[in-house]
């Protein structure tokens, strides 16, 4: 019977695509459980205030999520909005009225600020102790020599913890990080490099891009370029992180040609669904972390 004949041109591919949304609603359900019991405990919730300075569209969307997160989980949370004209004084003025708040215990500047600021001096004006972001010149430090007292970058971390979580290992992987932002690429090297990758770093300077693609077991794109990583671009098999949240046409899209890479890789994470919910999910932790130090002292 003609059916009976095994068939060997046929090879059937395994792609994982990584569910950032499902797993980020692990992460939270984790810790509502843990900070419903300890909040019996302690008497008071975990704090998060944000801070959104003008009017960005993008950024009006990320703190909403931001916040929802924190009902989701239980914590308190307080928006602080401020007029895109306001001085760096003034700024530093509110950043100074939140360190001393007893019932905050995480604080973030949504990026990016108006360009009469100094970003570095607003970030670094955060106490180091609840700075959730991470981005703080001492827990970026904390990071790069491992002490894990700190708080860990929040995107990079959520991209660790995918690969946790799926089981890829990285060790002696080639993994191309295409990117060098202080938010995302400069971070995500230092966590690749933990984990025994070998790893090389683009931008937007970088001289044959497509043939570095093609080399790479692992692609971690953060340019910032829609649809920039192409399927003539990537080996078969490879692993694919898109931290890429492009506005086209109305639509988001990632900075990974998704429909078609993913019929090459053995790994991708979805835009969206992916690598965002995975942030949030690590600022929710970093903010139950600084809320347990604090208690612990
Ligand atoms: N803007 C884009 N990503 C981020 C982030 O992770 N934190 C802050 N504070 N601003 C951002």
């Amino acid at each position: 019977m003609k059916g009976d004949t095994a068939r060997t041109d046929l090879v059937v591919k395994a792609m994982t695509i990584i569910d950032g949304k499902a797993l980020s609603e692990k992460v939270l359900k984790e810790i509502e459980k843990e900070h419903s019991e300890l909040e019996k405990k302690v008497g008071r919730k975990a704090g998060l205030a944000v801070i959104i300075v003008g009017e960005n569209p993008a950024s009006q969307i990320y703190v909403r999520n931001k916040i929802r997160a924190c009902e989701k989980v239980g914590f308190h949370s307080e928006t602080i909005r401020l007029d895109e004209n306001i001085t760096e004084e003034n700024l530093l003025l509110e950043i100074e009225k939140l360190n001393n708040n007893s019932n905050i215990d995480g604080i973030l500047v949504q990026l990016p600020i108006p360009k009469h600021i100094d970003g570095l001096k607003i970030i670094n004006a955060i106490s180091a102790e609840k700075d959730v972001d991470g981005f703080h010149t001492t827990n970026i430090g904390k990071m790069m020599i491992g002490d894990e007292t700190g708080f860990l970058p929040c995107t990079p971390a959520g991209v660790v913890h995918m690969f946790e979580e799926y089981n890829i290992n990285l060790e002696g992987k080639d993994v191309l990080v295409i990117g060098q932002s202080n938010i995302v690429g400069k971070p995500m090297t230092l966590l690749l490099i933990k984990k025994r990758a070998t790893v090389q770093v683009c931008n937007s300077k970088t001289k044959n891009l497509s043939e570095k693609l093609r080399k790479a077991d692992v692609v971690v794109a953060a340019a910032g370029s829609p649809k920039l990583v192409k399927a003539s671009d990537v080996k078969e098999d490879v692993v694919v992180i898109d931290v890429g949240i492009n506005r086209v046409d109305g639509k988001l899209c990632g900075d990974v040609d998704f429909e078609e890479v993913s019929k090459k890789a053995s790994f991708i994470t979805p835009v969206p669904g992916g690598v965002g919910p995975m942030t949030i999910a690590m600022l929710i932790k970093n903010t139950f972390k600084s809320y347990k130090q604090k208690i612990d002292k």
